[in-house]
């Protein structure tokens, strides 16, 4: 330690003395000689040493012990007693102070050398271990999160500031408490929830005034102590907040939803009043087109964009004269040109509108062919979309069955011949695959 600074107190002048020279010879600087335990504190403000030697009985009223553990506690100095005999009880006492050495009267220079730098080193090495923990309680308190730490018995042994803000127990009362009793869980209990998924987990805890306080926990075991299970590390999350808004979300889009349905519906009903042909024909092709969308496994929101598509995909027939649309005879080239106008006229009037899905385009290619022979734009294969595909086989296989004003039903067989005999042609394969199965297997019905 090189030139360590000892201060010593000693109230024998002779064998202060002789201690000074000890000291001194063996190279250390010597403070300050003291010799009572009320001069102590006065001496070490003034020249603070890296060590005391200290007699256990002093004159005065403080005796070596008594000032021995305020020199450590408060003033991180370390103490070598030194005395000339000691009885039990002194002993006891002298133990409880955590001394860094002991030396019984006489000894020699070596021995006094030895102790001098093993209670140097001890204590440098208690202060840095008391360090290091500080520094790891400061983090583990200022953490925003609950933190309860238990011991191999799984009683509580840490529980910081946000833990008892969260449960409502308070350090003292949670110490040494067993977790279940301060950590009480709606359902199955931590530990246990942990021995099966140590991941991330979500449970109900109750406060200790029985609120029930939804958290997001992890739970680490500590390390192993020879041989015996160690305690765990218990992370936790106050996430009411984080639900209340998930739950928001939710209804806020539910009632996106029953507004979408109800604009839907509107819209739907409009065109019915005008044309109840097409408002019967486009309900039943959302039926099937729907089905075929489940048959095809697509998504839930998937599914849902292609029946809301179906449902209004003629909208753009109110352009068209309503003698037409109800035109007994069969139409005219122009007339039929007309007709042909829809799948445009239906997206002008729904661009503008923020689906959560691209309803606009499904309307406007529903009578897009694969071989491109279809119309507004002549688009093929996966140039059309898939919505768009399956709304065109099902908007087929309705239409075909069904009767219209100007020609009776060809039947359900002659619809299911021409996607058949038309797959891959003018039908996307694997959506009028999906169609036939769940028509041949009785699985839909129109009505
Ligand atoms: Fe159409
Ligand atoms: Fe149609």
């Amino acid at each position: 330690m090189g030139q360590a600074k000892i201060l010593v107190v000693e109230d024998e002048n002779l064998v202060a003395r002789d201690l000074v020279n000890m000291v001194r010879t063996l190279g250390y600087e010597v403070t300050d000689i003291v010799q009572t335990g009320e001069a102590v504190l006065p001496s070490i403000s003034q020249n603070p040493p890296d060590l005391a030697l200290m007699d256990i009985v002093l004159k005065g009223n403080l005796d070596g012990i008594a000032v021995a553990s305020v020199l450590w506690e408060e003033y991180s100095i370390p103490v070598v007693y030194i005395t000339s005999f000691a009885d039990d009880l002194t002993f006891e006492r002298a133990k409880l102070t955590e001394p860094f050495g002991y030396l019984i009267k006489p000894f020699e220079e070596r021995e006094l050398e030895l102790t001098i730098e093993t209670a140097l080193y001890k204590a440098k090495m208690q202060l840095l271990l008391k360090e290091k923990e500080q520094w790891l309680s400061t983090i583990l308190k200022s953490i925003g999160d609950g933190i309860i730490v238990t011991d191999s018995e799984g009683r509580v042994s840490f529980f910081n500031p946000i833990a008892q803000k969260l449960i409502g127990w308070s350090e003292s009362e949670a110490i040494a408490q067993p977790l279940e009793k301060v950590f009480k869980s709606k359902g199955i209990s931590p530990l246990e929830a942990h021995s099966k998924s140590p991941e991330l987990q979500e449970m109900i805890l109750f406060s200790k005034h029985g609120q029930e306080i939804p958290v997001e926990l992890i739970i680490t075991p500590l390390p192993e102590a020879k041989g015996q299970e160690g305690g765990k590390v218990i992370v936790f999350r106050d996430v009411t907040a984080r639900k209340k808004a998930e739950k928001e979300i939710q209804e806020s889009w539910a009632r996106l939803h029953r507004t979408l349905e109800g604009t839907i519906q509107a819209i739907s009903t409009t065109i019915e009043m005008r044309d109840p042909y097409t408002a019967g024909h486009q309900r039943r092709v959302a039926k099937l087109a729907e089905a075929i969308a489940r048959e095809l496994q697509l998504s839930a929101s998937q599914v849902e964009g292609i029946k809301f598509a179906a449902e209004i995909h003629d909208i753009g027939k109110i352009y068209v004269p309503a003698e037409i649309l109800s035109k007994p005879t069969k139409l005219t080239d122009l007339e039929y040109t007309i007709i042909k106008t829809h799948p445009q006229a239906g997206y002008e009037i729904l661009k503008n509108i923020e689906f959560p899905w691209p309803i606009a385009q499904i309307v406007l290619q529903h009578h897009e062919r694969m071989n491109g022979s279809g119309y507004p734009n002549g688009l093929k294969g996966d140039k059309i979309l898939l919505e768009a595909r399956i709304l065109a086989v099902a908007d087929v296989v309705e239409a075909m069955s069904s009767h219209r004003p100007y020609r009776p039903s060809f039947g359900l067989d002659k619809a299911l011949d021409e996607i058949n005999s038309n797959q891959g042609v003018l039908y996307d394969p694997e959506v009028v695959k999906a169609c036939l199965k769940i028509i041949s297997n009785n699985k839909f019905s129109f009505d």
